[in-house]
């Protein structure tokens, strides 16, 4: 025993964190889910990284009694309203989203008001209380599909305006924009990505659809975090440009290392305010436990369940 302990004391600080949580996960029988853009020590504790569609289905699989989530807060929000009855952890209240505040449950209601015969389809970029007042959510994965899939001719889509007019020349379908955006990927210049092409001619550019448009126009792909892996993996390219949050390139060489990925980014700093010693605190003391009041999760989840359907008709 006294020889273990001496072992694990001269472990690196890192190495040592992570069998910690490893251990507690085991103890506390909890899952870990981490999105594509965390630190890469996260990947190493994690059962399941992914996007956000891929995140909210393990979410509702799941049968661990504690979820803790290395993302953002509307991510385990998600997981909340889908598993009313267990403990979901976010280790730090700095993980939010500045995108997901951009929409209001007021605001959705003053622009239902003005289209009354338009279906609210709401980015899970939102607020728990955003989507108890939506018909159904989306993710970057489904947003065409999911609006497609709809009766009404006529769409408010919120909160961002790029991944909804990626939508809007992706359907017949009315879309009436929201005029929010992530700061991340809509402060990226299409002017400098031109250069980035011109200095790489044989690389695939990849952009998620958060993007401007005319920087879309410039990609050869343009697909959320869970397409970009698929697409890395599948397409017969060497080099890749990647144009999203920075943590993606670092994902994509890990599953990918026999490809070149050229970073095309910007940091989220919320995606990057989950550590080691706050998920280590976060399983020990519980904290930050979301809770959500019964109707919002009730209203909520019948907008989640819609999206996950279409999903899982489309797969
Ligand atoms: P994905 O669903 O594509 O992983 O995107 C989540 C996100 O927050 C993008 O900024
Ligand atoms: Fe929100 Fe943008 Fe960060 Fe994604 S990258 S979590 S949309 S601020």
């Amino acid at each position: 025993m006294a020889e273990t302990m001496l072992a694990q004391s001269f472990l690196p600080e890192t190495d040592r964190m992570i069998e910690l949580v490893l251990e507690l996960k085991r103890q506390r029988n909890a899952v870990i889910l981490a999105h594509n853009y965390q630190m890469p020590e996260m990947f190493k504790i994690a059962d399941y990284i992914g996007d956000s569609l891929g995140l909210s289905i393990k979410a509702a699989e799941t049968d661990a009694d504690v979820i803790l989530f290395c993302g953002v807060k509307f991510m385990a929000e998600t997981a909340k309203i889908l598993n009313p009855a267990k403990t979901v952890l976010l280790p730090t209240l700095d993980a939010g989203c500045s995108l997901a505040d951009m929409a209001t449950t007021q605001k959705v209601d003053e622009i239902k008001k003005l289209y009354p015969d338009a279906a609210v389809v709401s980015y899970v970029n939102t607020t728990a209380d955003v989507k108890a007042v939506s018909d159904i959510c989306c993710t970057s994965a489904n947003a065409v599909e999911v609006v497609n899939s709809l009766p009404n001719k006529r769409i408010i889509f919120l909160p961002d305006k790029n991944l909804g007019r990626y939508v809007q020349q992706h359907t017949d379908k009315e879309v009436i924009l929201w005029d929010g955006y992530c700061f991340v990927h809509d402060k990226l210049n299409a002017d400098i990505l031109m250069e980035f092409k011109q200095r790489y001619p044989d690389a695939k550019v990849i952009a998620h659809p958060e993007c401007k448009e005319e920087l879309l126009e410039l990609a050869d792909h343009v697909c959320g975090t869970g397409g970009m892996a698929k697409f890395a993996k599948l397409d017969g390219s060497k080099n890749f440009i990647v144009v999203t949050e920075c943590g993606m390139t670092e994902k994509l060489r890990q599953d990918a290392p026999e490809k070149n990925f050229l970073s095309f980014c910007n940091i989220c700093p919320y995606m990057k305010s989950t550590t080691l010693p706050l998920v280590l605190r976060s399983l020990i003391h519980n904290v930050h436990e979301i809770k959500l009041p019964e109707d919002t999760i009730t209203n909520a989840r019948r907008a989640i369940d819609r999206m996950l359907a279409v999903s899982k008709n489309a797969a």
